[in-house]
């Protein structure tokens, strides 16, 4: 089983920040988890939540916020004083970091008010000017359209269909696509779910699991994501 470090190692450290996600690879992580949004001018940046209210000293939406703007902002001491300074992390850096230290990623897209296709293409781009490779990444969303934008436009690299429990449209998109992964909430994934997915091709990756007692019936998933991945190291 795949220990993927959530929003880095996010129990620990300020989420989604260069901090945690350095703190993953210290931790001997292979995957880290972030999630990637766009920003007013068209640059992807790394950041749980539409606004920046929560994970940092500044307010306001990310879609409605240049760069500039949001790089003027903390994203460190909201967490802890020692965290102080930490700027909000871009796309184009993190890949720098997987290229650098051979971290593979999941990248969730997010998106609100922009448009499916736009954020593809922003994500081509980079993934092109970093040269990212397909087993470097898996690409995920809750979002069907921006999961089927994906397909057709970045087809060589693997997808996750995210979903709190599976449903209908969630199992129909996942054969659409042909993805690698059903992303599952972990109080939804059973034994009988999972050797369902896996007889017909998908792993089955879940989240968010903090505590490994919660495990001892998902022996068979592919893949967790958790905030406290040392928990669970050596798996
Ligand atoms: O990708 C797994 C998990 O991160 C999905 O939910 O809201 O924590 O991004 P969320
Ligand atoms: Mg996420």
């Amino acid at each position: 089983m795949i220990i993927v470090g959530h929003r880095g190692v996010a129990g620990r450290y300020p989420e989604n920040t260069r901090a945690s996600i350095e703190a993953a690879i210290e931790l001997g992580l292979n995957w880290v988890e972030v999630d990637v949004q766009p920003t007013k001018d068209g640059h992807l940046v790394i950041c749980h939540d539409h606004r920046i209210d929560r994970c940092s000293n500044g307010k306001g939406r990310i879609d409605s916020m240049n760069l500039e703007e949001l790089q003027g902002y903390d994203f460190g001491a909201w967490f802890d004083d020692k965290f102080t300074g930490e700027p909000i992390l871009t796309l184009g850096d993190l890949l720098e970091l997987s290229n650098t230290h051979d971290l593979k990623l999941n990248l969730e897209l997010k998106i609100d008010r922009h448009d499916p296709q736009s954020v593809c293409q922003l994500l081509k781009h980079q993934l092109e000017a970093h040269n990212i490779t397909p087993d470097q990444i898996v690409l995920s969303s809750f979002n069907h359209e921006l999961i089927r934008q994906l397909h057709r436009r970045l087809p060589n690299f693997r997808l996750g269909v995210l979903c709190e429990r599976l449903n209908k449209k969630t199992k129909a998109l996942l054969k659409e696509v042909g993805a690698y992964s059903c992303n599952i909430h972990y109080r939804w994934a059973n034994r009988k779910l999972i050797e369902r997915l896996h007889a017909e091709g998908f792993q089955v990756w879940s989240y968010t699991v903090n505590n490994p007692s919660a495990l001892t019936h998902l022996t068979d998933l592919d893949a967790i994501f958790s905030d406290y991945p040392e928990r669970f190291l050596p798996w």
